[in-house]
């Protein structure tokens, strides 16, 4: 390991923090995890291990380690989207240089707290908005900044969540239920959002939003169903798309998948194991009958500087995946997964242009190259002390969590939202 390595701290060693982390594996002469946080003895061990962190600096919550004199160079926070702000804050305070998961926080009060302690502290400040490092957002803002379509006008943009993902993160999971983290709009479209604000370049004047809970509802429930998919009438569970023994069982344990969504339901991933947690825990339970309350489907219209408009669509009922179209005054960009089909007005050509890059489960590939890309991009700002690579700083962000939160006030109160700030 070289003298020269950042030394990184993480709180909350979850899917995400453990997925950074592995920064420090494939590049060690560059990163070093010196201390974690995570209440769960199983997961700080897993970290603490793979990494060789030293027993006494394995702490059992973010705020232990922040309660130390400063330990490292750079804090990553990948904490649940209602534990941002306390970490975010004092890590910022202490000298830490933040790399922030998003949603920076469910309120709007927080984010400003968080942003004005960005600005007060100085340091190198990096929200996990993944989706503005990918190979495809790189191209595609290459060919806009080239003009290959001219001017934009507007944009149309489908999120997919995909049934199952759906059913997993946001009917049965840790962004099921308002309170407990954050609405849908915020937990899971505040990429597409922020993405949207990226391509278009220009300020949002105006949004307006409708959204609803369409089918996660106990009266939706088919006849005869068990409230856990485990005790369900084989009648009914097999011909259930939602059901959590064809989403985990089926699909994947039975296939060799065993790695993330089949990882976040224990630690034990043989099918024994998920079947006791489908037996015994949350992911198990009928998605007619779960304490869910965030929307499954909602639309997002956006006006822009320069009578420009942009849509959103985000729906639980479609593949994973998102697709967009951008329209501009001499051609047209058509994106799908990972390619993009240029039309030229002029010449009536189709160009089609393969982003895609190899998905082998490690940092570099996840989310298109974005997980990687934001990763690089923030090291590589600790490293020179020029934050210029990063794409998703304090301001950026804050500007596109305020269009999120005036589009769910929109869909609440049937307004059309000013964005004044
Ligand atoms: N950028 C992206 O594309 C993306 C994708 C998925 C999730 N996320 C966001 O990343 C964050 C983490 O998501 P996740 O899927 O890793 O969740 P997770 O639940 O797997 O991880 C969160 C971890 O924080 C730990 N924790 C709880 N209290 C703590 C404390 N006091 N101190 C330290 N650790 C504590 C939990 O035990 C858990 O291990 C969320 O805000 C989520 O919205 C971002």
């Amino acid at each position: 390991m070289s003298g020269k390595a950042k030394r990184l701290v993480i709180a909350g060693c979850g899917s995400r923090g453990r997925g950074y982390a592995r920064f420090a594996e494939e590049y060690p002469e560059r990163a070093q995890i010196v201390a974690i946080a995570e209440p769960r003895d199983y997961y700080r061990d897993l970290v603490g291990d793979r990494y060789g962190v030293p027993a006494e600096r394995r702490y059992r919550c973010w705020e232990e380690l922040a309660a130390q004199p400063g330990l490292g160079d750079a804090a990553l926070v990948c904490t649940q989207d209602d534990m941002h702000e306390g970490p975010a804050v004092a890590f910022m305070q202490k000298g830490y240089h933040v790399l922030l998961e998003k949603p920076m926080a469910p309120t709007e009060a927080a984010c400003r707290n968080i942003v004005a302690a960005a600005h007060q502290s100085g340091v190198i400040f990096a929200v996990c908005h993944v989706l503005r490092y990918t190979v495809l957002t790189c191209k595609v803002k290459e060919l806009i900044q080239a003009g290959a379509i001219g001017d934009i006008v507007s944009l149309q943009r489908l999120e997919g969540v995909g049934h199952w993902h759906q059913a997993h993160s946001f009917v049965r999971g840790h962004w099921r239920n308002e309170k407990e983290s954050s609405f849908m709009l915020l937990a899971k479209s505040c990429h597409d959002v922020d993405w949207i604000r990226y391509v278009m370049n220009e300020r949002c004047l105006r949004v307006q939003s409708f959204g609803a809970l369409h089918l996660f509802r106990r009266e939706n429930q088919p006849a005869g169903a068990a409230d856990r998919c485990t005790e369900c009438p084989a009648a009914v569970e097999s011909q259930c798309p939602y059901s959590a023994l064809k989403i985990y069982i089926r699909d994947r344990v039975q296939q060799g998948r065993t790695h993330w969504p089949v990882d976040v339901l224990t630690a034990d991933v043989s099918e024994a194991g998920v079947m006791k947690a489908l037996r015994e825990g949350p992911y198990g339970r009928c998605v007619y009958a779960c304490d869910n309350d965030v929307v499954d489907n909602q639309v997002v219209n956006f006006e822009f500087t320069g009578r420009r408009t942009a849509s959103l669509t985000m729906t639980a009922f479609q593949e994973s995946g998102r697709k967009t179209r951008i329209f501009g005054t001499r051609g047209a960009l058509d994106i799908s997964g990972d390619t993009i089909v240029l039309d030229d007005f002029l010449t009536g050509k189709k160009t089609t242009i393969d982003t895609n890059i190899l998905n082998d489960n490690s940092i570099l590939s996840g989310h298109g190259g974005g997980d990687g890309g934001l990763m690089e991009s923030f090291m590589r700002a600790l490293e020179t002390g020029d934050a210029s690579c990063i794409l998703s700083g304090a301001d950026e962000t804050l500007e596109s969590h305020l269009m999120v939160f005036a589009a769910e006030r929109s869909r609440r109160q049937q307004t059309v939202e000013e964005i004044t700030d």
